[in-house]
């Protein structure tokens, strides 16, 4: 494991505002992160490049915004509350718990380092005990109060709507059903910083086809292309993906077919989006149909689902961009996924005349993209924290803005500066960046 990556990755993360530790100041709790200022930022122009490429930019594609809590039939329905479970042990040397697996030493997509620390004392285990991964809420204030469940995953929000959905819009066959949503999961080894949360954000397209094997298949494949197209377009190096097939033993109890898009982490290749054919497992467990207005024909669809994490792609996302020479660490995001597009900078913060300058131009520029205005320190030194967030752009007013209306413009990746009118900025980031 590339744990030095890691920890530069976890300590950047903390520095500038990007991921904290949840709860920090009572001590933390195992599996919760915050997103600091800049994280935040990132996890939502993810959330929103997914919206636009899933829903926006498809005409066979709504949205859906579900309840996180729902009718624990739901659960029962649906199988989780049977099926959705991990076999725990216990190591008797050093009383640590782990989830059991039969493959565990010879699993290559398995985190490496729990791994090692997991087949430490493997003869010495507690005989494996499942536990369900539902995290439980109680509601009401008075006893006896009504037991319900955090949703475990996104997805039956979409299957509870599915009539809903078809009656009041004019969808028809094939077509999906896109939501992005928190889900909860009573991990037994939360670990590798945001990678295994118990509290986590899911980006998921329920999409229903026609009730045939070939059909399903013809869209297994065209959504694995799709998502896997999707990540590489926002610069995610395509040597460190591949595809998973799963093998028959490791199926989700919902799944006739699964492949995982994977990422070569400093913890080894790792899941974070999972592209699956759930057959008509759901709408037939929900019983509901669906029926041809046309034809007149009823049926019950099957599902291909594509899966995604959100935590997952902003911690590989992350990674992926993380570059460092002798002078200075860059996040080579991708413009449209970076915090901040632009920073504007006055060459000196002791002259007003300067800085009146740039906070208009601040201004102008954060009408059309997010800007970031910056007074402290030198300009060698805002230039190292503007790339060590992955800011695309710095602009600096000189002496020479305030005789022609002209600015220096940096290019994060490149370091070249060009000089342009400030009246062309807006024209110039705007095609570089959208
Ligand atoms: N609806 C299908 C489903 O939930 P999954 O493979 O269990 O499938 C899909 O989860 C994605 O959700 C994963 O690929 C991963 O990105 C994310 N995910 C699952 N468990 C997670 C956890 N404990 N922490 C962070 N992300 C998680």
């Amino acid at each position: 494991m590339n744990a030095n990556l890691m920890d530069k990755i976890v300590a950047l993360c903390k520095r500038r505002g990007f991921i904290f530790p949840g709860s920090e100041i009572y001590g933390g709790i195992t599996g919760f992160w915050d997103y600091g200022p800049l994280g935040v930022e990132l996890k939502n122009n993810i959330k929103r490049e997914w919206w636009k490429s899933m829903v926006h930019q498809r005409d066979d594609v709504v949205g859906v915004d579900a309840a996180i809590i729902m009718n624990p039939e739901v659960w029962k329905a649906s199988g989780h509350l049977e099926a959705f479970t991990d076999p725990l042990v216990e190591c008797r040397v050093c009383h640590k718990r782990f989830k059991f697996d039969d493959n565990v030493e010879m699993s290559g997509h398995a985190e490496d380092e729990l791994r090692k620390e997991k087949t430490a004392h493997m003869q010495l285990w507690t005989e494996p005990k499942v536990f369900n991964l539902l995290t439980e809420v109680f509601l009401g204030v008075t006893e006896p109060k009504q037991k319900a469940y955090l949703r475990g995953e996104i997805t039956q929000g979409a299957f509870v709507n599915f009539e809903n959905i078809v009656s009041s819009t004019r969808v028809k066959i094939p077509f999906g059903i896109a939501q992005i949503g928190k889900a909860f999961r009573n991990e037994i080894t939360p670990g590798n910083f945001t990678f295994r949360s118990r509290e986590f954000e899911q980006m998921e397209l329920e999409f229903f086809v026609e009730a045939h094997e070939k059909e399903a298949e013809r869209w297994f494949t065209k959504w694995k292309e799709e998502r896997m197209k999707w990540y590489v377009s926002l610069g995610m190096d395509e040597k460190k993906l591949r595809f998973r097939k799963h093998a028959d033993t490791e199926l989700a109890h919902y799944a006739k077919a699964a492949e995982d898009i994977e990422y070569e982490a400093p913890f080894g290749w790792s899941e974070f989006e999972g592209i699956h054919n759930r057959g008509d497992w759901d709408l037939s467990r929900h019983k509901l149909n669906y029926k041809d207005e046309e034809t007149g024909k009823e049926f019950t669809p099957w599902v291909i689902e594509t899966s995604g994490g959100v935590d997952r792609s902003t911690l590989f996302f992350l990674i992926d961009s993380y570059f460092e020479d002798a002078k200075r660490v860059v996040l080579k995001l991708h413009p449209r996924l970076a915090p901040y597009k632009v920073a504007v900078f006055p060459l000196l913060a002791n002259k007003p005349r300067l800085v009146e300058k740039a906070k208009k131009i601040f201004k102008d520029l954060s009408a059309h993209f997010v800007t970031v205005y910056d007074g402290r320190g030198n300009i060698g030194k805002r230039y190292f924290a503007q790339d060590e967030i992955g800011t695309p752009f710095c602009i600096t007013v000189d002496f020479e803005t305030l005789e022609n209306d002209t600015v220096t413009i940096r290019d994060r990746d490149t370091m070249k500066q060009e000089r342009i009118k400030t009246s062309g900025l807006v024209s110039f980031i705007g095609k570089k960046i959208l």
